[in-house]
């Protein structure tokens, strides 16, 4: 065989590279109280994603965009068909896979038990992340949060399982379904992202060891709600402008959340005239982005103190969110400050 042939063939025989499974598998002693559980649940959360993968790919031809008619969910927000099929395929998963005692979603106002009582895992979600840009083909995503419950083994989970605070979060995730789908996963030991391979089936490891690079050119937030917006952040924002910085915003937090983690960012949800309190979801949006960012190297904050060391007080609460690259995060709070 000549020199040629041999590269030819190599490449061609190049190695898949390391599946979500494997990973999980290979890294398993590393997780908290390694006992099999926690990954068997990683692989719960996985396959639902696929599914719901599957499902968005197909929406235009199968009738699933569209609002869900069925009135709102609990934050007041129109459901859409898609936030109500993932949400019950995630539920659905996390019954069958058993590991999960109870978990809380953006679609439902009360803890939803699976029956497993004996399972040790609580999970807190937002099935569908962006909901506004499923009927114009733009990126959406999953975002979850695992902790382990406090309340005895074999007992109903409570309030209190859920509202234990961000930085007892085990594991945390999202997926984005974007222009490749890839699962970016944290189990308190850095952040690695998995693209998945449709024809395969899988998820590959892709983006080992991701940092989130500690200044950027990118800001993100709804320019239409700035004049709402605290006085520093406004002051901010301006600053940014006049450095000429890109202004990006899809309007889902987890597409915005990941190109900003990749190139280098900052995204913004501050309070407003209309919600006092900010838009986004404590225990199941901020708390599990707050906790990847950090572990990226990023920074996470309400304004006033790290995201993950805000008490939570109920399972939808809201809080503004500054969060992305850390010296980006910190001249924003150097102003806040001063402001
Ligand atoms: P959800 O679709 O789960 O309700 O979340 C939408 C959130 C978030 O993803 C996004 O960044 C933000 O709402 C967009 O809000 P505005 O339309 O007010 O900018
Ligand atoms: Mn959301
Ligand atoms: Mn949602």
């Amino acid at each position: 065989m000549t020199m040629n042939v041999q590269t030819a063939l190599a490449n061609l025989a190049l190695p898949v590279g390391t599946t979500l499974d494997r990973y999980i598998m290979q890294r398993q002693t590393a997780f908290p109280y390694a006992t099999g559980e926690l990954s068997q649940l990683l692989r719960d959360m996985a396959l639902a994603s696929k599914i719901i993968n599957r499902e968005i790919n197909r929406a235009g031809l199968m009738d699933i965009t569209g609002s869900a008619g069925s009135g709102n969910n609990v934050q007041g927000e129109t459901q859409q068909k898609l936030d109500v099929v993932a949400n019950i395929r995630f539920i659905r998963a996390l019954k069958n896979g058993g590991e999960v005692c109870a978990l809380i979603s953006e679609e439902d106002e009360d803890i939803i038990h699976t029956g497993n009582d004996n399972a040790k895992y609580v999970v807190a979600i937002d099935p569908l992340d962006g909901s506004s840009n499923i009927d114009v083909n733009v990126s959406i995503g999953t975002i979850f949060s695992i902790y382990r419950r406090i309340t005895p083994v074999g007992s109903k989970a409570t309030l209190a399982d859920f509202l234990q605070g961000g930085d007892q979060q085990v594991a945390a995730g999202y997926i984005l379904y974007g222009s490749s789908t890839i699962l970016v996963l944290t189990t308190g030991e850095g952040v690695s992202g998995f693209t998945y391979d449709n024809s395969l089936g899988e998820y590959i490891l892709s983006h080992p060891n991701l940092r989130q690079p500690r200044a950027g050119q990118i800001f993100s937030c709804n320019d239409g709600n700035e004049a709402d917006y605290p006085i520093p952040v406004q002051a901010y924002l301006r600053q940014c402008k006049q450095q000429r910085l890109t202004g990006r915003y899809i309007g889902s937090l987890v597409a915005d959340f990941h190109r900003n983690l990749i190139k280098g960012g900052i995204y913004l949800y501050p309070q407003t005239a209309r919600l006092p309190e900010g838009k986004l979801r404590l225990l199941y949006e901020c708390y599990p982005m707050a906790f990847i960012a950090e572990q990226a190297g990023g920074r996470a904050c309400n304004g006033e103190q790290r995201i993950l060391a805000i008490a939570p007080t109920s399972l939808h609460q809201r809080s503004p969110l500054f969060i992305g690259s850390s010296d980006m995060i910190n001249q924003l709070n150097g102003m806040s400050l001063n402001g």
